[in-house]
């Protein structure tokens, strides 16, 4: 399966990957470069697991899962948000309700800090493909350049790669996926055995 195959087929579908693209900007760590990488995770996934999963239904929340991040009120959890700016454009694009329903679901089981559980083969892939996304040599310039975004001390950043990305494997549904992270961490891990050998000042 590719997912982007969809874009030749489905005239909507083409419509909200142009929307999306241009609304998510290009922020290497949480834009539209980060729904690319969560593409090629899924296609990863899907086909490496043999999913029966809807395309249309993955693709369009992918496409829509972070969108949060980039419109509305800044008080809101992001999910909360994407799923909810989600409905309007789908509703647009008149997608069938059941579609649109299945979709907010979908993406409000990405973040595991809104504790939504993921009940759907898409949610699952969803979810796993952007924690995928957060480990890594990938993972590690994502913590660094949010952290540089925010001002947060190189020490900071270190220790959210410790406590909070070195846990993500945990979270993981697919047996793929967590081969995959395996391999992932263990570049963490090699990156923090260097920033300890040099943390002697
Ligand atoms: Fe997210
Ligand atoms: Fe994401």
């Amino acid at each position: 399966m590719d997912l982007k195959l969809l874009l030749e087929f489905s005239p909507r579908m083409r419509y909200l990957y142009r929307i999306t693209r241009s609304l998510m900007g290009d922020d290497p760590s949480h834009g539209w470069p980060h729904i690319e990488r969560v593409i090629i995770w899924s296609n990863r996934i899907v086909n490496a697991e043999g999913l029966d999963v809807d395309p249309e239904l993955l693709l369009a929340s992918i496409l829509l899962h972070d969108i949060g991040r980039v419109l509305g009120d800044e008080k809101e959890h992001h999910a909360v948000k994407s799923a909810k700016i989600g409905e309007l454009l789908l509703e647009k694009l008149e997608y069938h309700r059941s579609f649109t329903e299945d979709c907010k679901k979908v993406i409000l089981a990405h973040s595991y800090t809104l504790n939504v559980k993921p009940e759907t083969l898409e949610a699952k892939v969803l979810s796993d493909a952007d924690k995928l996304d957060a480990m890594g040599a990938i993972g590690i310039a994502r913590v660094f350049h949010t952290g540089a975004l925010n001002a947060r001390s190189f020490e900071d950043s270190v220790s959210h790669l410790k406590t909070k990305i070195l846990n993500l494997r945990e979270l993981l549904y697919f047996n793929y996926s967590r081969n995959v992270a395996t391999s992932l961490e263990n570049k963490i891990r090699v990156f923090m055995e260097w920033w300890a050998e040099e943390s002697v000042f």
